[in-house]
């Protein structure tokens, strides 16, 4: 049922009383159901980009919406001065379906990330290092932030926002022996962070061992394994986290996008040798892991776990992988198509920006990301159908490229 929004009849937002921060498309969205958006003239859009990875439940999830509609009028927010139960509940629930041991709540992926960096240090600083460097890799995507934004390998992203924090150290992606060279010629080295598939990157996929092989590197000289599970976590690649698909049990592993649905929160995690670093006062966030962003975030994984989505991310994913490849087997445009659960990319052999208004027009929206590749991220509540009909518009577009 859409609720009477006093919006919904206007025009997009004239948008110059806003920084220019982002390219923006111009159509706005009045309300959504399930995978699809619907504009101010009633059209329908598949998204199949939700909220870049971050509507994993759909629009409109009406056990969703139950759960944020009471929790606002039970308690929205306390302080992390006081006990916050939901937050022990939340952090339960992410420890059993990650394998993790605790966690820290905060707002976004990238402050999830500049906690990670943060643990990593002090746990690096407690064994008497203190200009600990982190391996990064090429391609990678950490966030905006600074710290975020020197561990992201994007000269477009970082140029003029000088002098960035020191303390990383980039080596190709995907490259095992670059990594262990870099530890080797290095003494101070502390740490790996890695994204388990690169989402911004373009939907790169790594060697199916390359986190186990990370995993052995980071034991046997004694480093953090950090994996950056912002995009790829909470059910996307049809596991709960990426890094089970390689059996892989990081040291700190950070995740915000579809943990909340579109409510604001972030997490980082930490096992092992990295749990129990933190003390009071080492970090902290007014806002992070509010009773709100907990009762928000312990509804989609209800969900999750209730409507089998991460079955479902799987299964669909396989299926729209399959579709996508049978439709475009004899178009020479495709380079690859790849993917894992619904992160999928389909990468081309030249720039396809122009895809984006055009699978609009047919009523798709998509992203396309690293220039060439399209990349898909729709809701892990996906169905047949509208698998069909993604594959279907896709298909056609590419051909008419
Ligand atoms: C892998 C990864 N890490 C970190 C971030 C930053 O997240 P946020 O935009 O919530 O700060 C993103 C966002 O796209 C991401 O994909």
């Amino acid at each position: 049922m859409t609720a009477a929004n006093p919006l919904s009849k206007q025009s997009p937002v004239a948008t110059s009383a806003l920084m220019t921060t982002y390219g923006r498309q111009a159509i706005a969205f009045t309300h959504g159901e399930g995978c699809y958006l619907i504009d101010s003239n009633g059209k329908r859009y598949l998204d199949a980009v939700a909220g870049i990875a971050v509507n994993s439940l759909g629009h409109s999830h009406a056990g969703f919406i139950q759960a944020i509609r009471d929790q606002v009028g039970t308690l929205v927010h306390t302080s992390n001065i006081y006990e916050v139960p939901l937050q022990s509940q939340l952090a339960s629930e992410l420890c059993l379906r990650s394998g993790m041991q605790q966690v820290f709540f905060c707002n976004s992926g990238t402050e999830s990330i500049e906690a990670s960096i943060k643990l990593a240090r002090k746990w690096a600083w407690q064994k008497g290092i203190s200009d600990g460097v982190i391996l990064v890799t090429e391609g990678a995507f950490h966030g905006r932030t600074l710290g975020a934004l020197a561990a992201t390998h994007s000269a477009k992203y970082q140029e003029g926002f000088g002098p960035l924090p020191g303390g990383f150290l980039r080596v190709p992606y995907n490259d095992v022996p670059a990594m262990a060279a870099a530890i080797n010629a290095n003494a101070n080295i502390i740490g790996i962070m890695v994204e388990p598939a690169q989402g911004e990157g373009g939907v790169q996929l790594p060697a199916p061992d390359y986190l186990r092989k990370l995993r052995d590197l980071c034991d046997q000289h004694d480093l953090l394994l950090i994996v950056d599970e912002v995009q790829t976590g909470n059910g996307r690649t049809g596991r709960y986290f990426a890094c089970q698909h390689s059996g892989v049990l990081p040291d700190i592993l950070a995740t915000s996008k579809g943990l909340g649905n579109g409510f604001p929160i972030g997490a980082c995690l930490a096992a092992g040798k990295a749990a129990g670093i933190f003390q009071p006062g080492h970090h902290g966030s007014t806002f992070g892991g509010s009773p709100l962003a907990c009762r928000a975030a312990l509804a989609v994984y209800e969900a999750l776990n209730k409507e089998d989505l991460v079955g479902n991310a799987e299964r669909i994913g396989r299926y729209l992988q399959d579709g996508l490849r049978a439709s475009l087997k004899d178009c020479s445009k495709v380079v690859e198509i790849r993917g894992l659960g619904l992160l999928i990319g389909v990468e081309l052999d030249r720039p396809c920006k122009e895809l984006v208004e055009r699978a609009r027009e047919q009523g798709l929206l998509l992203n396309v990301t690293a220039d060439k590749v399209i990349r898909l991220v729709p809701p892990l509540t996906l169905n047949q159908t509208e698998a069909d009909f993604i594959i279907s518009v896709i298909s056609k577009l590419v051909q008419e490229l």
